[in-house]
């Protein structure tokens, strides 16, 4: 991969005005490794291949190999699920390699068996097992052209046999009437076994937990799955359009807390807030179906203020946040030492050529990859896209380097460990809160079992805020992400919004 990057980035990167993402492959249409010539005309010929309609939109990035899918919202999608072989490319635009085979990219229709093929593909992970991660939505169209062939289903494979190893299809309580899911996050907990795939319904407001170990999922409901009634309208690459019922999709993990469990981070599309759930309410079935039990679990951890929506995330295991900021054709960043404000959503790269719709970010070891793919021009332009210009294109960055100079870099250093905190307290909208030593939460957000609370009773303060147990004041709901705590690097400070500690 560097020795290609060497001979390859230097000269692109060049061409834009990128300052950082270096550019490792490009595209005008994308073409399939089909084994013959002919068959490629075959296939053209009977428009089961018909270039213009395949948009690459997810990627993947394993060992040597570069996944990339391609759902299939029109005809001639040959397949949905395919790689690049990265040490072995010789050109800039390389044809993409069904995975794991021509035979399991089949249209269900057309297949043998059917429904064991993979129908459409849109974001996928490989984990720490060497597994691949797929799902597929089932569907091909998109918007009211859509028709669900298959069921929703998860696909696992073992990348290092390139075998198929599960095949789970989604109960049908999980599936609400509108569901569209395109993305997943990937939980692997003590051991491969103990592993959960959490996928996020867009247009049914939901999140699905899936158990590996059980083989079986459920789904759980929230306020914060929808989207922000204000935010509906885009403006990108010259195109207003609007996307007010998009609701929640980018769902990434946190590395673990101190109470052993991760935070899911997640936001709706029309909205430019954050929030956040425990990996420990989304794996315990009673706790995640029920609204009562689990809801005051959900916290909201920020807002990136103006231009901010956002399609996919991913947080490296630093405790760093990487986006797609859709309005700004840029990459941001945000540390999760800081806030979750405006001031605090940093640049990594942006371009309003290269960059328009960075559709996915992946994290992979130490490096950062993006891939950008003009969709809403595709999607809502009357002309749809202009196959004599470069439309796809692949970056790939060193995070070290793609954090320097932002207000994301900070403190923290690749190589340390993460500062412990002595005991903590502070006070907040009349409650005390304290901490007993504790890990900085990567996320932004202190699990709410770390903070013992006791209330302080003011007697010029009005009676609700006394018992807050009970209060209905809706600020309370957000009462911990308020507190989260912020790091200042010049000093051994602590800033809990307005409270400042000195040690
Ligand atoms: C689908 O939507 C498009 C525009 O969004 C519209 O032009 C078309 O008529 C719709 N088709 C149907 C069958 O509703
Ligand atoms: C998991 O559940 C699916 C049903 O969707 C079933 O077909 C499959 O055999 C199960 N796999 C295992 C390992 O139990
Ligand atoms: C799941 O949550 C319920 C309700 O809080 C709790 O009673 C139960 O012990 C939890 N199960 C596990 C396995 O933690």
């Amino acid at each position: 991969m560097l020795k290609l990057c060497v001979v390859l980035c230097a000269a692109v990167s060049l061409a834009h005005g990128l300052d950082k993402l270096q550019q490792v492959f490009q595209w005008q249409a994308v073409d399939y490794e089909y084994p013959t010539e002919e068959m490629r005309q075959y296939a053209k010929f009977h428009k089961d291949f018909i270039p213009e309609n395949n948009l690459p939109v997810g990627i993947e990035v394993w060992e040597n190999k570069l996944f990339v899918t391609v759902p299939r919202w029109d005809d001639g999608v040959p397949s949905t699920l395919n790689y690049i072989p990265m040490d072995a490319a010789t050109t800039m635009s390389p044809n993409l390699i069904p995975y794991p085979s021509w035979e399991a990219n089949q249209v269900p229709s057309q297949a043998q068996d059917q429904c064991d093929t993979l129908t459409t593909t849109y974001r996928i992970k490989a984990d720490s097992c060497d597994r691949l991660w797929v799902l597929d939505s089932g569907t091909v169209g998109i918007g009211n052209t859509t028709k669900q062939i298959c069921p929703y289903a998860i696909h696992v494979f073992d990348l290092k046999t390139d075998q198929r190893i599960r095949k789970y299809q989604f109960r049908p309580e999980d599936i609400k009437e509108g569901t569209f899911i395109a993305n997943i996050a990937i939980d692997v907990g003590k051991t491969c076994e103990d592993t959960f795939l959490y996928a996020s319904d867009e247009l049914a407001y939901g999140l699905l937990s899936y158990s590996w170990e059980q083989n079986t999922s459920w789904r759980a409901s929230h306020g914060f799955f929808f989207p922000d009634p204000l935010l509906g309208e885009f403006n990108i690459g010259g195109l207003t359009f609007h996307w007010f019922p998009e609701g929640i999709f980018g769902i990434t993990l946190t590395p673990p807390e101190a109470d052993g469990f991760k935070n899911l981070l997640f936001h709706p599309i029309a909205s430019n807030s954050e929030f956040a759930v425990s990996t420990s309410v989304l794996r315990n079935k009673t706790l995640a179906e029920s609204v009562e039990l689990s809801y005051n679990q959900y916290v909201k951890i920020g807002e990136r203020g103006l231009d901010g929506h956002l399609t996919s995330h991913v947080m490296d295991h630093n405790g760093i946040l990487f986006f797609n900021l859709i309005d700004r054709n840029a990459v941001g960043c945000w540390n999760s030492l800081n806030p979750y404000r405006p001031e605090y959503i940093g640049h990594v790269d942006m371009d309003n050529e290269a960059l328009i719709f960075p559709s996915d970010v992946k994290v992979v070891g130490d490096d950062l990859w993006v891939i950008s793919d003009r969709m809403p021009i595709h999607l809502e332009s009357e002309t749809g896209l202009d196959f004599n210009d470069v439309n796809f294109r692949i970056f790939t960055i060193p995070i070290r380097n793609a954090v320097r100079g932002t207000v994301c870099d900070g403190p923290l250093n690749y190589q340390t460990p993460r500062p412990v905190y002595p005991p903590q307290s502070f006070v907040d909208n009349n409650l005390l809160y304290s901490t007993q030593q504790y890990y900085k939460p990567y996320s932004g957000v202190t699990p709410k079992n770390l903070f013992s609370r006791k209330i302080i009773v003011r007697p010029e303060l009005p009676s609700y805020l006394t018992e807050p147990e009970t209060s209905p004041l809706p600020a309370r709901r957000n009462q911990l992400a308020r507190a989260v705590p912020s790091y200042s690097p010049s000093g051994n400070t602590w800033s809990y919004n307005k409270f400042n500690y000195n040690n």
